[in-house]
């Protein structure tokens, strides 16, 4: 077996041989298989097409459909998006005449800003500030003017400015959980009437009908009708 493919070489080897000799060096002419140079010829030829194709005549036209799609959805959504941004509340707030709000995301919303912005701390039972659930107000109680009052605060009486801690429709939330929710309603403050009342038919409220809330201050500030 041995001696077979000594042989075989040697005769295939005879057959490659190039005829030429280098100071006695020959070389054998072994080219690969067939298959793998055209493979290898029609790569070539591919990469003219390609070239010309992708660098050379390149443009939108030639955009596959699939990405045209995508690119008009990315548009459309990014005008979905300015419109979305230049409907936002936030920049068409006015606060000469901001609306009443009363459904039950304001509202609980409003009543978690009441509990976390440290409201309760001199609004509730610590009688600091006045009682809010009152019909008694010292600055008014339409909705710009407890908005105002939230937002500036009366800092020289007490009240903090609320305006860098919250948004205006957070303010508006709030207010509005104060004027729907608050009023009428139990308080852990004991301060008696302070300021104006709203709602009843003369204007000093000692015996007022929020009397069944814990703040006992007496009325403060001027009735409001
Ligand atoms: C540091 C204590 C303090 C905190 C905290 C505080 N307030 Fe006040 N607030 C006061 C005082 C004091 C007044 C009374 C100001 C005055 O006499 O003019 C007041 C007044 C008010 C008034 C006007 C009441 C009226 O009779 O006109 C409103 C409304 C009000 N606060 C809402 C809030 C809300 C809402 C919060 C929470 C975001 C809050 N306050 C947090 C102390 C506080």
């Amino acid at each position: 077996m041995a001696t077979e493919e000594q042989y075989d070489k040697e005769t295939v080897d005879s057959k490659l041989m190039i005829d030429h000799d280098y100071d006695g060096i020959k070389e054998l002419d072994n080219p690969p298989p067939a298959w793998l140079m055209w493979i290898f010829y029609a790569s070539i030829i591919w990469s003219v097409f390609y070239v010309f194709y992708y660098h050379v005549f390149y443009d939108d036209s030639n955009i596959p459909d699939d990405l045209k799609v995508y690119g008009a959805q990315v548009s459309e959504y990014n005008l979905e998006v300015d419109d979305a941004i230049a409907a936002m509340p936030v920049s068409t707030f006015d606060e000469k005449s901001i609306e009443l709000l009363s459904d039950e995301a304001s509202m609980a919303e409003g009543q978690t800003l009441y509990a976390t912005k440290t409201c309760d701390v001199c609004h509730g039972a610590s009688n600091i500030g006045p009682n809010l659930s009152d019909e008694f107000w010292l600055h008014g109680n339409s909705i710009e003017e407890i908005f105002s009052v939230i937002k500036y605060g009366k800092t020289d009486k007490g009240m903090t400015a609320f305006k860098t801690q919250m948004t205006d429709v957070q303010i508006q939330q709030l207010t509005s959980y104060i004027l729907v929710k608050m009023k009428g309603a139990v308080s852990t403050n004991t301060k008696g009437p302070e300021g104006k009342g709203t709602d009843m038919g003369n204007a000093e409220g000692a015996e007022d009908e929020s009397a069944d809330t814990s703040n006992a201050k007496g009325p403060e500030g001027e009735k409001h009708e």
